[in-house]
């Protein structure tokens, strides 16, 4: 038995590889010496134990910590355990945080249910009036575009209004790519990463990034909650970010085609898309985005002609998600009760896509094609 798990083997001559391994170990060799002390001690080491860092995470947090021009980027196992190591690493009771009433529905029930029972103090205000609301927060939490309302944030007007508020926004929508919150005076950028960033649609993980000091802060929080990007995860993550800023100039172009070919569509009653001068804060997207990203979400006159369009397109599958190669619709308001979210806020005759890297025309046809049968 001890042979067999200590096995003597071949050298391996050779170069080095090209991508990085994966580093499939749950802990690390240390040496003995006080440098271990020094391992174990750091933020996200690499090399201690796979809960607090790994060699892959870091390869990523690199790579995103360039998308975002920021200090420093954590990657965690999910975009809500990043949204929650964001705001759990800087609430206690009796912090004030505001923020909009269009959320991802894990987000807003964060807020709304979870927040409040630790003695925080939670205000919830209309997406628009954000700016208005933030004078005052220790904590301001914007999302922007929001899901699936596809309303925008003005952050620089929130960072105006609030400069001493720590500002946090979810960028999973727009993406590094088309806003960069960081340079329009957010302090944190949360992500789901299971979206654009890998692209995929085969990976669960979320990030952080920001400066080192509060990169350092929401560590501490995950480390003790411990939702972990694992190596393989973390490897695929990688990969998929690779090819980021060549997928999400398609993602751009093929939802702005789509986005005007339904909105010239007569059972089409809205198409909510930033970057159709019809969006009303098209001026304020083209200050704030260098693109309008892939989601958009549009209305038919009735819930059951939204359910009927749900069942009729091919191309487009019924599926929760976003930001893969495969083009995805979703009729949030069948699915919100479920993720304990209100209605208040999503109209029943809202579909929402999030249009893939398919040649335009196939997905127009089928979405047409589901919209006139
Ligand atoms: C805007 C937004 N933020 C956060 C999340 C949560 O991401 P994850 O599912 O990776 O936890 C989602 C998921 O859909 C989202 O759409």
């Amino acid at each position: 038995m001890t042979r067999l798990l200590h096995p003597s083997l071949p050298d391996r001559p050779g170069g080095v590889p090209v991508t990085t391994p994966i580093y499939q170990t749950s802990t690390y060799e240390l040496p003995r010496t006080p440098e271990a002390a020094e391992i174990a001690s750091a933020v996200a080491p690499t090399g201690y134990y796979t809960r607090y860092g790994s060699p892959n995470a870091a390869e990523a947090e690199a790579m995103l910590a360039e998308l975002d021009g920021a200090e420093r980027a954590l990657l965690l196992g999910s975009g809500m355990a990043a949204v929650s190591a964001a705001l759990l690493s800087n609430v206690r009771a009796g912090t004030r945080v505001v923020a909009q009433t269009n959320h991802y529905t894990a987000a807003l029930t964060l807020l709304r249910d979870v927040l409040p029972t630790f003695g925080v103090d939670v205000a919830l205000v209309p997406q628009e009036a954000l700016p208005d609301a933030a004078p005052g927060a220790d904590v301001v939490y914007a999302e922007t575009p929001s899901n699936p309302a596809m309303v925008l944030t003005d952050l620089a007007a929130v960072r105006a209004a609030a400069p001493s508020a720590l500002l946090i926004v979810d960028n999973t929508f727009a993406t590094p790519y088309n806003t960069r919150p960081l340079e329009l005076g957010a302090d944190l950028v949360a992500q789901s990463a299971t979206k654009y960033l890998n692209g995929h649609s085969d990976v669960t993980a979320g990030v952080l990034t920001g400066s080192a000091e509060l990169v350092g802060r929401a560590w501490e929080t995950a480390r003790v909650l411990g939702p972990v990007c694992h190596p393989f995860e973390a490897w695929l993550l990688a990969r998929g970010l690779r090819t980021f800023p060549l997928r999400m100039a398609r993602h751009n172009d093929n939802a702005q085609r789509v986005a005007e070919a339904l909105s010239a569509h007569p059972r089409v009653t809205a198409v909510h898309y930033p970057g159709l001068p019809s969006h009303p804060q098209h001026d304020l997207a083209r200050r704030q985005m260098t693109g309008f990203g892939g989601m958009l979400s549009f209305t038919v006159a009735t819930p059951e002609e939204a359910q009927h369009v749900l069942r009729s397109t091919v191309l487009a599958g019924n599926a929760v998600s976003l930001g893969g190669t495969e083009t995805l619709i979703t009729h949030p308001a069948s699915l919100i009760f479920s993720h304990g979210g209100t209605s208040d806020t999503v109209d029943a005759s809202l579909l929402r896509l999030s249009v893939g890297l398919e040649e335009p025309e196939d997905i127009v046809e089928d979405l047409l094609r589901a919209l006139d049968t």
